[in-house]
């Protein structure tokens, strides 16, 4: 497949702290954003959790026309902004912030954002509701989600004793952990304590924030894996394309 954006030979591959398989890489651009396009090329885009800007980027050269990268790691935005700028990109289309996502994105205007990306980071918190309810609040068009997923089934016993007679047959449930501090991605700020939400969950906090969703389908026959995609076809990381209901 030719990929809109390759990232063979960009410095993202040394740079990078997450999975860095170019295969994996070109894929998550590929999935995520040029299958999206209609959501970035001539929009204003915020990156939640950009890492070392590798989205940022690869917005850029879809056509985005601004993005904002928010990093609380400066470590990774000093990589960010060193990256995008070797790779030419123009510097008054982009800004790295170091902050943290929900303390930038409480200072965000509504609609100053056409597009936002949330790709890594919804696991990375215990506070989902509340980064949703930020997200909403600043109306962005489209929101693009990708995280990881716990996909462990609860016995019928234990589902039967959480059902409630109102509620839908599929639980929706969180898995809470302690991430070790000293973890370059771990969730940043005064509790190591964050949640990976099941897919039902996921949905039905999209649903609840008013988002109308549609599934990214890592299962479709032109991806190919030759590499590192294989949580996103067994679907133990999901992504989605959501649009704000009453956009
Ligand atoms: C797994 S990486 C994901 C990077 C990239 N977005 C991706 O999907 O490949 C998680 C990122 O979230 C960042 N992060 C952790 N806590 C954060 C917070 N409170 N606000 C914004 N970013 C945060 C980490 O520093 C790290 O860069």
């Amino acid at each position: 497949m030719k990929f809109a954006v390759e990232y063979k030979n960009t410095p993202f591959l040394k740079t990078s702290r997450v999975k860095k398989d170019i295969n994996r890489l070109n894929y998550r651009c590929e999935m995520l954003l040029t299958r999206n396009i209609h959501a970035i090329r001539n929009k204003r885009v915020l990156d939640l959790a950009s890492h070392d800007g590798l989205f940022t980027y690869a917005c850029l050269k879809l056509g985005a026309q601004y993005v904002v990268g928010v990093e609380p790691r400066s470590i990774l935005v000093n990589d960010a902004k060193e990256n995008l700028k070797s790779l030419g990109c123009i510097e008054t289309q982009y800004e790295f912030v170091i902050d943290d996502a929900f303390e930038y994105l409480s200072t965000v205007e509504e609609e100053q954002f056409d597009t936002t990306l949330c790709f890594g980071f919804f696991y990375h918190t215990k506070n989902q509701t509340e980064l949703l309810d930020l997200i909403k609040g600043a109306k962005p068009k489209y929101l693009i989600l990708d995280t990881f997923v716990e996909d462990f089934q609860l016995p019928e016993t234990e589902l039967r004793s959480i059902r409630r007679r109102e509620s839908k047959s599929i639980a929706g449930y969180m898995v809470f952990y302690h991430e070790d501090q000293d973890f370059e991605m771990a969730s940043f700020g005064s509790s190591n304590l964050v949640g990976t939400p099941n897919k039902s969950l996921v949905e039905a906090l999209l649903l609840d924030y008013g988002f109308n969703f549609k599934q990214i389908n890592w299962n479709d026959e032109t991806v190919i894996d030759k590499g590192d995609i294989g949580d996103c076809k067994k679907q133990t990381r999901v992504s989605y394309i959501a649009e704000t209901a009453d956009s």
